[in-house]
């Protein structure tokens, strides 16, 4: 059996938009993928995550206090879609690869979230993709793809249907410096997937059609990336 791993933006599964129906349909479409292919979810934080960093930022918390804050609410995302998915999934995210591997023997889909202060849950899908060997990797953020700049602040940036690993390092530039930014894939991760030659698929999370597609590799809405 193919195995995914499926990096969730926060911003996808908690945007305090319809949530619980989403959440919902969500854990449908993974359950009934989950017959074809072994998936793997990394739940991100969204801005639940971003409300504790930013309330603890303003308390003269350290960065990694605010990191392991993060961590705690990627982890209860985990718990979140785990309450959706019932018995198809880990009620205990995973916290490391080796449980995560571990756990894909007796469950259809593995849950986890964060793992050490100063990643992402982007950096965590990827480097759990190498550990597991994944046939891909798909971020399900809240953009269609991979874009030649910001759709949110330039209405003329251009999607990529494809590029290259190297073209999205490119693209994705330095990298994260403080707790809590939001940019489309974090470029450590980009490095790590290039290096271990993984395509991403990136997709808007909200368009189920595209997640659907993206996990089965099928043709689909979005942004191939590969070597
Ligand atoms: P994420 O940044 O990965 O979720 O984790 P997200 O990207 O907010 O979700 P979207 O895509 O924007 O909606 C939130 C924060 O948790 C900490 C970091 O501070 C990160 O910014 N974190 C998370 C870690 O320190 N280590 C991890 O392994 C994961």
């Amino acid at each position: 059996m193919e195995r995914v791993v499926v990096s969730l933006g926060g911003s996808v599964l908690v945007p305090g938009d319809g949530d619980a129906p989403y959440l919902s349909h969500l854990a449908e479409t993974l359950a009934d993928l989950s017959s074809s292919v072994k998936i793997f979810a990394v739940t991100g934080g969204g801005k639940i995550a971003r409300f504790y960093i930013e309330t603890g930022r303003a308390l003269g918390a350290r960065e990694r206090r605010l990191d392991e804050l993060g961590i705690e609410i990627t982890r209860m995302n985990a718990r979140l879609l785990g309450i959706a998915l019932g018995k198809a999934a880990n009620a205990e995210p995973a916290k490391t690869y080796t449980e995560a591997s571990r756990l894909a023997r007796r469950h259809p889909i593995v849950l986890m979230g964060g793992t050490a202060p100063g990643w992402t849950t982007d950096r965590v899908a990827a480097s759990l993709a190498r550990v597991v060997r994944a046939d891909r990797l798909v971020n399900a953020t809240s953009v269609d793809g991979v874009y030649s700049e910001d759709p949110k602040s330039n209405p003329f940036a251009r999607r990529f249907e494809r590029i290259t690993h190297k073209e999205l390092i490119d693209l994705m530039g330095a990298g994260h410096e403080r707790a809590g930014p939001a940019i489309v894939f974090d470029p450590v991760a980009a490095r790590v997937i290039s290096q271990a030659s993984i395509p991403l698929l990136v997709v808007d999370g909200r368009d189920l059609a595209a997640l659907r597609g993206a996990i089965l590799g099928e043709p689909f809405h979005g942004t191939t990336v590969t070597g």
